[in-house]
């Protein structure tokens, strides 16, 4: 991501505006799912109908706090290392985010564009899937998500918090928080997983085998490069490396967006009630599907 400054003061506006935002008046449903008033526009949806995008533009697609930044990063060094020209364009990353007339003055970024993405695979633009344009989906399991959901609302001095872990946790399981609920969002895509331009990748199995998972979106998206690369990408890309480097590349609320970077944090926040019923929340929701499958539930989200 290279025009950095641009990229901060983008989180510094929103920042500003979720000071003035009472966590009771931060969300507005725009076709049944809630969004963030700070960084979402009913004007900007609108104008989103009208993006026009390109064959080799490269969309990954995440529920919030499921590592979006992290592999935003790596796909952009990706990019870099192939193409020897930092990927500079001066736009929020987030495709849905941001004000309606970005979408013109994206037309003239050089390609390949990132458009990073939390939306549901159904409420993408049409020109995403008539250009057959290349999707990876970012999961991570769904107990660390809400713990880092959590944190994200209460550490940040400036985002609305909650009064508790506990009324977070309601308000998650019940799917009112930013961009709706983690649940309908893996069974929307889940329709799409095993698509032929989509690929889905874990959080768990990147934290397991960093430089297993960067090959593999090489791969997917087509670049070429050596195993040296990709070990120089996976230096960089850690959690420690990009810890270390948030204030530069995200400004102040760089060090609460990478804040533990740890599998199985949830054992520190979740009560054995709240185990039972996300435990029964996924069985009846995904279990056996491709997501779930993928998902490993059992391995990390077992009490
Ligand atoms: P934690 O709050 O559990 O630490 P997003 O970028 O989608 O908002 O996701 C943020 C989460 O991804 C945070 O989780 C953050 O620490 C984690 N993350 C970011 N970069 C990472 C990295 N290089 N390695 C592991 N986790 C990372």
């Amino acid at each position: 991501m290279a025009d950095k400054s641009k990229f901060i003061d983008y989180i510094d506006e929103a920042l500003e505006k979720s000071k003035e935002t009472a966590l009771s008046r931060l969300l507005f449903t725009y076709q049944g799912i809630p969004y963030p008033i700070t960084m979402c526009t009913l004007e900007t949806f609108q104008a989103l109908d009208t993006f026009e995008a390109r064959s080799d533009d490269i969309v990954l697609a995440s529920y919030p706090k499921c590592g979006s930044n992290w592999l935003l990063y790596i796909v952009s060094e990706l990019i870099f290392t192939v193409t020897k020209k930092k990927h500079e364009y001066p736009e929020f990353p987030v495709l849905e985010c941001g004000d309606p007339e970005k979408y013109q003055r994206m037309k003239q970024f050089p390609s390949p564009r990132i458009l990073a993405t939390h939306l549901h695979y159904d409420k993408l633009p049409e020109s995403i899937f008539k250009n057959k344009v290349k999707i990876l989906v970012l999961f991570r399991n769904p107990k660390d998500t809400a713990v880092s959901f959590f944190h994200f609302h209460n550490d940040v001095p400036d985002i609305p918090s909650y009064g508790s872990w506990d009324e977070f946790f309601k308000q998650f399981m019940k799917g009112q928080v930013s961009w709706g609920s983690y649940f309908d969002f893996a069974i929307n895509w889940n329709k799409h997983i095993e698509d032929a331009n989509v690929k889905c990748i874990l959080y768990e199995d990147l934290k397991e085998n960093l430089a297993s998972g960067i090959k593999q979106i090489a791969e997917f998206f087509g670049f070429s490069l050596t195993g040296e690369q990709i070990d120089t990408i996976s230096a960089l890309s850690t959690f420690e490396a990009m810890r270390a480097r948030s204030q530069v590349t995200h400004g102040a609320v760089g060090p609460f967006l990478f804040r533990k970077g740890k599998v199985g944090d949830w054992r520190n926040l979740f009560h054995q009630s709240q185990n039972q019923e996300m435990d029964e929340k996924f069985e009846a929701c995904l279990a056996g599907t491709s997501v779930g499958v993928k998902l490993k539930y059992n391995s990390y989200c077992q009490a």
